[in-house]
Parts: structure tokens; sequence; C-alpha cells
């Protein structure tokens, strides 16, 4: 009897852990699920199964996304490296087919180039939130057909590559998340191939209220009830209010949907009167020193 207990004991340890340190189980997709979490891992341990589709390997210390080291998982959907210590993403390897998931919250990614992603062509949701990314390509999430949602929150960008939404050939993104970063400047027509994001997140940025914020005031405008952040770890809520100059001063912290044009981009003075202001605003009256009068 007790040699029956202590087969049943192993044959469910058996079950529950793939490898000693690894748990498997399902998520709620009922998907098979390997999680090997916080173990100071640098590569994938030994005897995972192959069919695995989820593959949590959080909190541990690989370096670099290295695509071959997953390429023997064929049936791979996700894949969780958040919290490792991940600064760059290895060129294109082997195509992992199947992989819709990738999570690369919290790690050291400073910039990603061109087609990173390339490997992963069927790749809809990338979560890149709390990295250190400063950078990015025009094409860094293009050949993506079935993209649709890009986390960058909690990141340090300070510009965006202008045709970024544009090379994004995927016609299903729904959620482009920017909360958190250094933007002050939004590129003209930036969303203008994308015109009805369901969830577009640009609160917390320092964004300038110059005239150059004219084409994020009429996005914003136009664009009210696609506009949320984030409120706490799971609510979002509507908040095209909260998008706000952090400068010049006299704007500070207003909402720019409720700025006119005229608050950011102040027409001319009006011209004093006299007549050089009136006449040309180049003359050559002398040819030696040409006189340059102001148009304003
Ligand atoms: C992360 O990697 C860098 C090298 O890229 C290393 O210097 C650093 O000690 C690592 N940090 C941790 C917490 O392992
Ligand atoms: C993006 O990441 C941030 C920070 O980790 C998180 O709070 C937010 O919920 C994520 N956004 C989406 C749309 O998943
Ligand atoms: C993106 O494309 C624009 C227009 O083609 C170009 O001016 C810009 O330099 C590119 N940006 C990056 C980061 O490659
Ligand atoms: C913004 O991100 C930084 C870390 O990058 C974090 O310390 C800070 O709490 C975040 N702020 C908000 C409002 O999410």
């Amino acid at each position: 009897m007790p040699c029956f207990i202590i087969l049943v004991f192993l044959l469910i340890r058996c079950f529950i852990f793939t490898s000693s340190s690894c748990q498997s189980d399902r998520n709620q997709d009922h998907r098979p699920r390997v999680s090997c979490v916080g173990q100071g891992l640098t590569a994938v341990p030994q005897g995972i199964h192959t069919d695995t589709q989820v593959l949590v390997l959080t909190g541990n210390q690989f370096t670099s996304l290295s695509w071959s080291m997953y390429s023997g998982f064929t049936e791979l959907h996700e894949l969780d490296l958040s919290h490792n210590n991940i600064s760059t993403l290895q060129p294109p390897g082997p195509v992992l087919e199947k992989l819709s998931v990738l999570r690369l919250s919290g790690n050291m990614l400073t910039g990603l180039g061109g087609l990173v992603f390339r490997c992963a062509p069927s790749l809809m949701e990338i979560y890149l939130d709390r990295n250190q990314i400063g950078s990015l390509q025009n094409d860094t999430f293009s050949d993506l057909p079935r993209l649709e949602v890009i986390n960058l929150s909690q990141n340090k960008l300070p510009v965006l590559p202008p045709r970024l939404l544009d090379l994004v050939s995927s016609s299903s993104l729904k959620t482009f998340d920017l909360e958190n970063n250094s933007l002050s400047l939004m590129p003209d027509g930036f969303f203008s191939s994308k015109p009805e994001l369901p969830y577009v997140y640009l609160t917390h940025n320092p964004w300038l209220c110059s005239c150059a914020v004219g084409y994020l005031h009429s996005f914003l405008n136009d664009q009210e009830h696609n506009i949320y952040m984030h409120e706490g770890l799971y609510n979002i809520i509507s908040a095209a209010d909260s998008v706000l100059c952090s400068g010049p001063p006299h704007l500070l912290r207003r909402p720019i949907i409720e700025l006119e044009e005229s608050d950011f981009c102040p027409p001319d003075p009006p011209h004093p009167s006299g007549d050089q202001y009136t006449k040309p605003f180049c003359i050559l009256s002398d040819l030696e020193h040409p006189r340059v009068v102001p148009t304003n």
C-alpha cells in the first residue's frame, strides 16, 4: 500500500513538473503552459515538452532574446520574458510560426531597430512597457499583418518615427500605448493611416504646446472617444482631457483638447503703424548692407 501511494505521488509530481524547477499547467484558454520563474536562468531548461504553447520565463537573467532558443517549440503561442535583463533582440533566426504574444516588459531595451520582430510573423500582441526605449525605426513593427496591441508605455521615447504607424501593415491594430514617455511632439499626420484606432494612450508625456501641437490638438478633438489612460492596475478611463501641455509656461498643465488654436499658435502681433512695415519684407536699398525688415 505505501508503495502504491508513493507511485501515485511520483506520477502526480511527474505530471505537474516537467523539470524539477518548472511548473506545468494550462492557462485560462486551456493552452499547455510551462512556467520557470525567478530561477536565475539564462537559457531554456532541458526537458520542456515541445508541445508547450505558453512559456513563462519571467524574473530570470536572460540578457537577449535569441529566436533560435525557442525554435524547437513549434506550437509556441506566447513567450513571456518579462522582468529579465534583456538589452538586445538577436538578429532574425528561425521563424516562430505560431508566436502570437511576446512579453518583454520590464527589461533593459534601449532602442529597437527595423523589422526586429520579423521572425514572429503571427504576432498579435507586443509588450515592451517598462524598458528604457529611447528610439524606434519607421519599420520596427512592419511585416506583422496580425498585430493588434503595441505597448510602449513607461519608456523614454523623446520622438516617434513619423511613419511608424503607416508601416504597420496590420489592419487590425487596436491598442497603441505611449503613456509615460518623453514625447513633446506628435509628428504631423502620424495617425492618418490608422484613423480609428480604438485605444490610444498618450498621457504623462511632456507635450509642448507651440504651433506644432496643432496636429495633436485636432487629432484629440476628432478622436476624443478613442483616447484612454490607465487608472490603477486594471482600469482604463476615457482621458482625452488628460493629455496636457508641459510648456510654454503660460499653458502648463492645460488640457490640449480644450485649447483654442490662438492659445498655442497666436496670430502674428498686429503690425505697428509706420511705413517701413508695409513694404515688401526684404528691401535691398543698399546693396552692400541689405536691410532685412521683419515681417511681424
Ligand atoms: C544585466 O546585464 C548587464 C550587462 O548587460 C550586467 O552588467 C548587469 O549586472 C545585469 N544585471 C542583473 C541584475 O543581472
Ligand atoms: C502597458 O503597460 C503598462 C505598464 O506596464 C500597463 O500598466 C498597461 O496596462 C499596459 N497597457 C496595455 C494596453 O496593455
Ligand atoms: C522615417 O521616415 C521619414 C520619412 O520617410 C524619414 O524622414 C525619417 O528619417 C525616418 N525615421 C527613422 C527613425 O528612420
Ligand atoms: C512613469 O514611469 C516611471 C518609470 O519609468 C515610473 O517611476 C513612474 O511611476 C511612471 N509614472 C506614471 C504616472 O505611470
